[in-house]
């Protein structure tokens, strides 16, 4: 798009797929509302972009974010918290992005840093990543939805601990435990992989891409009876489509499906 960004960059490595690295180095990409207004920008960009089919976010070898920035956060008082709705424009980040979006993450991922990494759609690991809540340590407690998706992720007990004792998990843990879905030997295998996971969804039709997306989000919600039947009703829908005319012609034909997102 030809933006720049202070504390991102921005790019499409390969066809497909857009590109966000937090550039705040000097503060562990500590999460400053300018910063999040950025991520927000660039994200829309994306997710307005029709070539873009999936997007990744990563951080630097030494921290994906060690939180939101506490420096900021300091003198703030209940009735600018309450009144301006502080941490609001980080709901954004989750509820406009309807594209698949990875996660990668190495280094600290830390309050804010790891809540942003699980509103990923697919977490991945590199073998340095430390995930974890330490909100506990600084007298408040998770804000951007933490308490929330770490229990789903992990479950309650697992949750509790990570949230009471504001103790780290390391990615060892995480790929054990569920919290992301692979973990690599190195930070570049990492991003590497994340790109190449990318590229292979973003060569599918963007409508299936978008409605498996949306299905699977549903699953958090709704129980599994209301689930599926969210699940089924969608599934017809996409027979309205003619990416599903063509892929499916193409397979009968033992042709490539050539999408037209529409
Ligand atoms: C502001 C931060 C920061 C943060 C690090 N820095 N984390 N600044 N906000 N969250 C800054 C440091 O102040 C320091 O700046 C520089 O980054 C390097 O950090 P060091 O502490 O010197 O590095 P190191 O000793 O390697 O320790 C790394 C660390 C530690 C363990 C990650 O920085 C740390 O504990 N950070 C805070 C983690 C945290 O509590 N996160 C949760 C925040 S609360 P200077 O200027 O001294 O060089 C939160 C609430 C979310 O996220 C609510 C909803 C959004």
């Amino acid at each position: 798009s030809g933006k720049t960004y202070e504390h991102l960059l921005v790019s499409s490595p390969k066809p497909g797929v857009g590109f966000i690295q937090l550039n705040r180095p000097k503060a562990l990409n500590a999460l400053s509302t300018p910063l999040i207004l950025e991520l927000n920008s660039a994200l829309r960009d994306f997710q307005s972009d029709k070539s873009i089919g999936a997007i990744v976010l990563t951080g630097s070898e030494r921290a994906f974010a060690a939180g939101a920035d506490i420096k900021e956060m300091k003198d703030l008082t209940f009735s600018a918290a309450y009144g301006n709705d502080f941490i609001e424009t980080w709901s954004d980040l989750v509820t406009f992005l309807k594209k698949p979006l990875i996660t990668a993450v190495n280094g600290y991922a830390l309050g804010g840093g790891c809540e942003l990494a699980m509103m990923g759609d697919i977490m991945y690991a590199g073998p340095k990543a430390m995930f974890g809540q330490p909100e506990i340590k600084l007298g408040v407690i998770p804000g951007a939805g933490g308490s929330q998706r770490l229990t789903k992720a992990i479950g309650k007990s697992r949750a509790m601990e990570c949230i009471l004792t504001g103790d780290n998990i390391t990615a060892k843990q995480a790929g054990e435990w569920g919290l992301v879905a692979k973990v690599f030997d190195s930070p570049e295998e990492c991003v590497n992989g994340a790109l190449a996971t990318a590229e292979k969804i973003a060569g599918y039709s963007q409508i299936a891409a978008k409605a498996c997306k949306e299905a699977v989000n549903k699953s958090q919600d709704l129980g599994i009876r209301e689930g599926v039947e969210y699940e089924r009703r969608v599934f017809h829908g996409l027979f309205g489509s003619k990416d599903q005319k063509i892929g499916m012609t193409a397979f009968a034909e033992k042709k490539k499906a050539d999408w037209t997102n529409e």
